[in-house]
This record gives C-alpha cells, sequence and structure tokens, in this order.
C-alpha cells in the first residue's frame, strides 16, 4: 500500500506517540537507585507511570518516602516501596537486592543503577578521600548492584540491567578526571557484564547523559567552562523534571 507525503506524516506523529507513550510494564518489578535524586527519580516516575511496581533507593528516607506518595498518587498504585541503601556497603546492597526481589514476589525485571556523585577538581588538588568515595560509589556501587541483582535475572533468564554512565566518561573534561573514569569504568564493564548476562537472557546496557540540571550539577552548570557544553546542546534540554 502506498501513503502519500500527509499519510506518511501521520503514520510517523502516531509512531511517535506510541514511543512517548511507552510500552506497558505492568507487573514487572523495578529497582531504582539513586532514586532520591533528579534523575533516579525521574526514571521511577516513569517506570511507575508504565505500571511498573517501583523499589525506590538512596539514603535520604525522607525524600524516597515523598516520591513513592507523589508515584502513587499519580499512578493510583501504592504498590512502590523505599529501601534505604548505601551502594558503598556490598552487604547492604545484597540486602537490598533480595528485598526488591522479594517485593517482586521473587521477581526482578528491571534494574536502574542512578546513584552517583560527582567530586570536581583538577588531579592535582583532588583528595584521597573524595576519589575513593567517587570510585567506591560510582564504580564499585553499580558492580556490587549489578552483582547482587543478576542471581535473580538469571534464574528468571530474563532482565533488563540499565547503568548510568556520562558523556564525561566517554569524551572527558578538565576538573573531572576521576569522574569520567568512573564513568568510563561503568562503560566497560557494563559492556562485558552484557556480554556474560546475554546468553542468559539478561540485558545490560549503560546509557551516557549529557549535563542534567539536577543537584549534582547545580554548582558546574553555571561555570563558564560548563556553559560552553550545555549550549552546545543542540535540542537544550537539560531538565529531567
Ligand atoms: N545530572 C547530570 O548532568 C548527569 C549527567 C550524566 C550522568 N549523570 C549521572 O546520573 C546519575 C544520577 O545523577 P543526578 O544528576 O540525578 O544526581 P543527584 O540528583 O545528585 O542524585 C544522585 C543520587 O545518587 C544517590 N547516591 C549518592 N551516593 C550514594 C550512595 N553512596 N549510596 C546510595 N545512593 C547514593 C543520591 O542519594 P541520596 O541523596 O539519598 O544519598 C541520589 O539519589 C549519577 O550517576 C550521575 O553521575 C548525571
Amino acid at each position: 500500500m502506498a501513503f502519500g507525503a500527509r499519510g506518511i506524516q501521520v503514520r510517523r506523529r502516531l509512531l511517535h506517540r506510541a514511543a512517548a507513550a511507552g510500552a506497558s510494564l505492568a507487573g514487572q518489578t523495578a529497582l531504582v537507585t539513586g532514586a532520591s535524586g533528579g534523575i533516579g527519580g525521574a526514571v521511577a516516575a516513569e517506570l511507575a507511570r508504565r505500571g511498573a511496581r517501583v523499589v525506590l533507593s538512596g539514603r535520604s528516607r525522607g525524600k524516597l518516602e515523598a516520591l513513592r506518595a507523589a508515584l502513587a498518587r499519580g499512578s493510583g498504585s501504592d504498590d512502590h516501596a523505599v529501601a534505604e541503601c548505601d551502594v558503598r556497603d556490598a552487604a547492604a546492597v545484597r540486602a537490598l537486592a533480595a528485598a526488591a526481589a522479594a517485593h517482586g514476589g521473587g521477581a526482578l525485571d528491571i534494574v536502574v543503577n542512578a546513584a552517583g556523585i560527582v567530586r570536581d577538581g583538577l588531579l592535582l588538588q583532588a583528595k584521597e578521600a573524595d576519589t575513593a568515595d567517587s570510585v567506591q560509589t560510582n564504580l564499585l556501587g553499580t558492580m556490587a548492584v549489578c552483582k547482587a541483582v543478576a542471581p535473580f535475572m538469571v534464574r528468571q533468564r530474563a532482565g533488563a540491567i540499565v547503568n548510568v554512565a556520562s558523556v564525561i566518561g566517554l569524551h572527558g573534561n578538565a576538573g573531572q578526571t576521576v569522574y569520567a573514569a568512573t564513568k568510563a569504568g561503568v562503560v566497560g564493564f557494563t559492556k562485558a557484564l552484557a556480554r556474560e548476562l546475554g546468553p542468559r537472557g539478561v540485558r545490560a546496557n549503560a546509557v551516557a547523559p549529557g549535563f542534567i540540571d539536577t543537584e549534582l550539577t547545580r554548582g558546574i552548570l553555571a561555570q563558564p567552562a560548563t556553559k560552553a557544553l550545555v549550549d552546545a546542546i543542540p535540542l537544550q534540554r537539560a531538565r529531567c523534571w
């Protein structure tokens, strides 16, 4: 069947609308770390909007509870849960994975690793404690969560893991050597993990966002060097709320 130019436009608009509405995630259980933050909170809200029951994780119970209440109001489902966890604590992370799977009746379908920090500064002035904290949170924390959730997903031979990396891990940025290293690490780790888990039915992907206006970037978005990067974003979409 041939489509006229107008028919093609209408069809494309319908496809875009369907993609924006997103596939239903009804009946699926999702765990989101960093849910008390900007990106994790927005991801959790979108998963809930699509029907998933979401386990919201972070360290700030107040923020997580506020998000849970907002999701319950918005989605009409009170099936979301709060689970405090510091991703630098491997034992706590194992308990988090078990609690999330228990919330899903034994199933854990989606895991989004959005917990992360920045401790920016020139390498020559970097404090060792900040470097260690960045590596422990951004890289080792992501690895710990993946290791803890993988057994549940492998057992069900299905699941999707999304690790939040960064464009800084791909391109680098002066004053962000440590952050760049942790995020490049997340990319390499995720590529290898995808190869390990793929044959077992589990997908692992990393996403590399550009600048998004959250607590994490508030201090640096105003800096002249950063402003140039933000100005270079073609669609000028930096807000996640
Ligand atoms: N914003 C951007 O422009 C941008 C760009 C590229 C990539 N990213 C990445 O996207 C992710 C989310 O960033 P965001 O902008 O949403 O930042 P954000 O608003 O500051 O949120 C960071 C989140 O990470 C959590 N977190 C930090 N340390 C933690 C720890 N030790 N254990 C558990 N949770 C911890 C925080 O929880 P609590 O506050 O409860 O401790 C918070 O929920 C990060 O990995 C970041 O590197 C951000």
